[in-house]
């Protein structure tokens, strides 16, 4: 994925800067290690680049998005982390390295995991960009809802049970936007309480949101079926060893990549009703579904 745009461009070097930051140095020091291995091992900061185009459409001060961008990637990064663990995916690559339990051990890449979360939280509330008070809590609201048991965790528990059992599309279009839209949507909606975005607007960019959030999860696993493992610096072929429930395997290929532009033109659709300078929002929805990593 290259993105262009020399305000994303900008946002992502100071994301990168702010994650550095965000682990204390005092923190005992395996665990530091074991933090800091998986936020710098990349990615592609999808969820903070986000923030910065929702807050951009809206005319609005990327620097106040700095504080949850950086929260909710260290929270995306914990997910992946145990997402990886054996008695989950049982995965030993992501972003291009072995996997933090593979490096550390199980224990340390739980605790690596919990620490990212909590630590998460205390980056978004010690935030002092100018944000109000009240945006602050929305926030945090957004981020836990997102994250947790009606977010990101439920649709992981849903994905778990929907190994070796056929789910019904519904079902199916209900997990993905629970473990992998939550915190996709969460990052566009914190751009549009940052923004300061009109109730239609929250609405609009939340509806673009839903269907952006899915579509990505649908790229994810038409990846796994025809990606390069080089360029996705992860295995492929890992949902059909596990037979989970994904797009292909309950469409085939070509109904995934249908259903895939079906929810990018819904996306679009809501995104061009509001009249926004949109263009990164849009260079941004292009990129996930034409992503080849
Ligand atoms: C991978 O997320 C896991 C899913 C939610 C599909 P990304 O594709 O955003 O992974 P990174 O952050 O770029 O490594
Ligand atoms: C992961 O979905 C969603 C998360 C919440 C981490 P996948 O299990 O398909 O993600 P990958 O393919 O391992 O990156
Ligand atoms: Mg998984
Ligand atoms: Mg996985
Ligand atoms: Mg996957």
């Amino acid at each position: 994925m290259t993105i262009q745009a020399p305000k994303l461009i900008t946002f992502k070097q100071q994301v990168e800067e702010n994650l550095q930051k965000s682990i204390p140095a005092e923190v005992e020091p395996v665990l530091r290690e074991a933090m800091l291995y998986s936020l710098a091992a990349g990615g592609k900061r999808i969820r903070p680049l986000l923030v910065a185009a929702t807050i951009d459409a809206l005319g609005g001060d990327l620097t106040k998005g700095l504080a949850f961008a950086s929260a909710i990637e260290m929270v995306h990064t914990y997910s992946l982390i145990h997402d990886d663990l054996p008695a989950m995916d049982d995965d030993d690559f992501r972003r291009g390295k072995p996997t933090s339990h593979r490096v550390y051990g199980e224990a340390t890449a739980i605790l690596a995991g919990d620490a990212l979360l909590t630590q998460a939280f205390a980056v978004l509330s010690a935030d002092n960009a100018g944000n109000s008070a009240a945006v602050k809590l929305a926030l945090v609201e957004l981020l836990a809802s997102s994250a947790g048991p009606l977010g990101m965790v439920g649709g992981q528990q849903a994905d778990i049970l929907a190994e070796k059992q056929a789910v019904k599309l519904p079902d199916l279009v209900s997990i993905h936007a629970r473990k992998t839209g939550a915190l996709l949507k969460a990052s566009v909606l914190a751009g549009a309480h940052i923004g300061g975005a009109t109730e239609e607007q929250f609405a609009g960019l939340a509806t673009f949101a839903a269907h952006i959030g899915v579509a990505f999860q649908i790229c994810d696993d038409i990846l796994d079926v025809v990606g390069d493992e080089n360029k996705l610096g992860k295995k492929t072929g890992a949902d059909l060893k596990l037979n989970k429930s994904t797009y292909p395997a309950l469409l085939t290929l070509e109904g995934a990549k249908k259903a895939l532009e079906a929810e990018y033109q819904q996306a679009l659709e809501a995104l061009l009703d509001l009249q926004l300078q949109s263009d990164l929002l849009l260079l941004l929805a292009e990129e996930i579904i034409r992503r080849d990593n």
